[in-house]
């Protein structure tokens, strides 16, 4: 099935995602290091420890770039704005050039026709502030609303939204935790401050910039669907624990002032002292939701290994790129859920979703007729979700551009455009023109 324009709400809005770090180049600006540049430059971190420092040359090439969007009919775009390019020691001095560049894309954007969609922390957490414990020291939480006030007062006037944390379970699990991001711990103490003071910056960032009088704050959450290997009773409790930890942790926090019991149960020891007196602060009202899906896991007890005595165990439906299977009754699910069990008529965007795909430019075009069908079927999954009272405002593909994917380099591409990494000369996919001609007023 093949959705259009008129099959969602007349205010729906239509987008694109990307985030500073995989598109810019951070070595043009004045920008200062952030731990990604570290841990890409840590053998066994990153393929071919690629790093971030040229991307998509973005930095350069922005207008180009915006005019691709509203070429497409998008109505918004959802971009972030790095803390190391704001603030190069993440703290005291200011980029004058940094500020200057994101003024200048806000107002690439509005005559462009197109919303802006800010995202406040996208992954660059400034080397300076990672050598005194980065997520894991408590005082991030007023580094981050310091550099959230900063930012807001130069462009704050004309972005449509702003959230403060991209993907929290990323920023304090898979980084501290899992250790595939930077800065690459695997450590339950680092990981349980990590989880709990991601949240307490975003409160402290949301009670500052409200305090200011910014309209339409948020947070985007990644969700991922987690199915039991079987309906043994270790399986399902497996799953339940990590349903806690990856769905649970984040939303509850902020709109039931509590961890989940299931992720307490191992991470408790590690937490820092008297959390519990931070989650007024942690719990103030959302103004919208942001929720980043892509597909779901398997999860089989471990009973060799420690909490949360889980593995992943490889599903059998078809993959991206990525090994990720496709799975869009995963978003219809997470939409649903949050509306009935936590966040009712709070708007809600779906602020990520898409696939990798190795695509190949074959007589100067891409037919990635694979990710129109990924996309359809998730933006089918979001008209469902709607229909069945979840309040959804709008969608973001991710991504624009073909991009530096993190651990995996440039090898992963999930663009509605392809980006040659050599000529960095952009080719819009069969994927885009079908989005375009599908959102079409
Ligand atoms: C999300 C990230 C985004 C991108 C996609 C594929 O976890 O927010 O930057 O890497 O995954």
């Amino acid at each position: 099935m093949k959705p259009a324009r008129t099959d969602f709400p007349e205010d729906f809005l239509f987008g694109a995602a990307t985030a500073a770090y995989q598109i810019e180049g951070s070595a043009y600006g004045g920008a200062g290091p952030c731990h990604w540049d570290s841990f890409a430059a840590t053998p066994g971190n990153v393929v071919r420890a690629e790093d971030g420092s040229v991307a998509c040359d973005h930095y350069h090439r922005w207008e180009g770039d915006l005019d691709l969007m509203k070429d497409a009919g998008l109505d918004a775009y959802r971009f972030s704005t790095s803390w190391a390019r704001v603030m190069p020691e993440g703290r005291g001095a200011v980029n004058a050039e940094g500020l200057d560049y994101y003024d200048r894309l806000v107002d690439g954007m509005l005559a462009r026709g197109l919303k802006p969609f800010q995202t406040l922390y996208h992954w660059e957490m400034p080397s300076a502030l990672a050598d005194l414990g980065g997520w894991t020291n408590r005082d991030v939480a007023h580094w981050f609303a310091d550099f959230a006030e900063v930012i807001t007062r130069r462009i704050g006037d004309r972005v449509a939204a702003v959230a403060t944390i991209n993907e929290p379970w990323c920023v304090a699990w898979l980084s501290h935790f899992l250790g595939h991001h930077a800065p690459g711990k695997r450590d339950i103490r680092a990981a349980a401050r990590a989880m709990h003071h991601v949240l307490l910056a975003h409160g402290a960032a949301v009670e500052r910039l409200r305090g200011m009088g910014q309209p339409n704050l948020g947070i985007v959450l990644n969700f991922d669907h987690c199915t039991p290997a079987s309906d043994s009773a270790a399986d399902v409790l497996t799953t339940a624990t990590q349903d806690a930890i990856f769905n649970r942790w984040f939303i509850e926090g902020i709109t039931r002032g509590t961890y989940p019991a299931e992720a307490l149960a191992g991470l408790a020891p590690h937490m820092p002292k008297d959390w519990q007196a931070d989650m007024p602060l942690i719990g103030q009202k959302l103004d919208w939701l942001g929720v980043n899906y892509y597909s779901r896991h398997i999860h089989a007890f471990a009973p060799d290994t420690p909490w949360p005595h889980g593995r992943d165990v490889p599903g059998p439906l078809p993959k991206t790129q990525m090994g990720w299977e496709i799975y869009p009754e995963g978003l219809y699910g997470f939409l649903t859920r949050l509306s009935r069990d936590y966040v009712g008529d709070l708007p809600i965007y779906v602020t990520e979703n898409g696939m990798a795909n190795a695509d190949e430019v074959l007589n100067g075009s891409v037919n990635d007729h694979v990710r129109e069908d990924y996309l359809f079927a998730h933006l089918d999954a979001t008209r469902r979700a709607i229909a069945d009272g979840a309040n959804v405002k709008g969608f973001f593909y991710w991504s624009l551009l073909d991009n530096y994917e993190w651990a995996f380099g440039y090898e992963k591409r999930f663009g509605l455009v392809h980006v040659d990494f050599e000529t960095l000369q952009r080719l819009p996919k069969a994927s885009y023109h079908a989005l375009a001609r599908a959102i079409a007023r």
